[in-house]
């Protein structure tokens, strides 16, 4: 397997890519957008590609599509060799289903059927499905509110003059720096759990804030706590949700600061002063 390392600032590295396919190349893979940096590349790129290597099949990993909102499924000039894989675990909060598709020419999806394995969905998926694909409302509600979670969060990292990256995902990664173990200790003692990404190529003292929904666009109101624990269980307690993605980070005497008020006393700030190279440390919960 060939790996092909984004460019500057993570843009997709189109050049490098077409440079590396020989006679041997059998598939292309692209997550769009990208996890952990939450960029995206535009569909024309991707038929660049698809164009560039019509004896192999390129699959397009559209796992956050619906916050990014784009996708290459409807583009007309999608060639045959052109596959897209969707899952239900994101914006659907379907992770624990195991359930998503594959998409592309019906003759190609034919072949692919022949060497699946049988059984890859299980039936309780299938049973659950139809009714998650009916309720598109909560669907459009949900990904609303991460999108305006996700702007809120950019803004204040902007603000406070960290490194981010702008996201199309449900999800952006910061540049913390050197506290970036500390800062991820820190919140996951206060049950917020966010992704150490600091072993990834170009992602040195990063880390990968989730941002969940405010609950604002699910009926115009917060959540009440019977919604807000069935939800924490559907997306396995991961993330930063509720009241703190509307809190997140904030701007708090210039030091980033993460807020969760989840019950009486569990209200806690934590700070780095000085910015991203400065030394973290939590104030009292209050
Ligand atoms: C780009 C990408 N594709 C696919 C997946 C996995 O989805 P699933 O839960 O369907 O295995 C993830 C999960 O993090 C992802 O980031």
């Amino acid at each position: 397997m060939v790996q092909v390392r984004s460019g500057d600032n993570f843009a997709f590295p189109l050049e490098d890519l077409l440079s590396q396919i020989s006679q041997r190349t059998r598939l292309i893979a692209v997550a769009n957008p990208n996890n952990p940096t939450g960029a995206a590349v535009a569909c024309e790129v991707l038929l660049q590609v698809a164009r560039a290597v019509p004896m192999a099949a390129v699959l397009v990993d559209e796992a956050y599509f619906e916050f990014h909102g784009e996708t290459i499924l409807k583009s007309p000039e999608r060639p045959l060799n052109l596959f897209v894989a969707r899952t239900f675990s994101k914006a659907y909060g379907l992770a624990g289903l195991r359930i998503g598709f594959l998409a592309g020419d019906a003759g190609q999806i034919k072949v692919v059927r022949r060497i699946a394995s049988p059984y890859n969905v299980n039936a309780f998926a299938l049973a659950a499905l139809p009714e998650a694909l009916r309720d598109q409302q909560y669907v459009e509600c949900y990904v609303a509110d991460v999108q305006r979670g996700r702007g809120v969060l950019e803004d204040e990292l902007k603000t406070l003059g960290l490194h981010y990256w702008p996201s199309r995902a449900n999800f952006v990664l910061v540049r913390v720096g050197t506290a970036h173990v500390e800062f991820i200790q820190a919140l996951r003692t206060r049950g917020i759990l966010v992704r150490a990404r600091h072993t990834d190529p170009g992602c040195d003292g990063c880390v990968r804030l989730t941002v969940r929904d405010t609950g604002v666009g699910l009926g115009g109101q917060n959540m009440d706590k019977s919604f807000d624990s069935f939800y924490t269980t559907k997306s396995g307690g991961m993330g930063i949700g509720l009241s703190v993605s509307r809190a997140i980070i904030e701007r708090h005497r210039g030091r980033l600061w993460a807020e969760h008020h989840d019950g009486p006393g569990a209200t806690f700030a934590f700070s780095i002063p000085g910015g991203p190279e400065g030394v973290a440390h939590e104030a009292p919960a209050t």
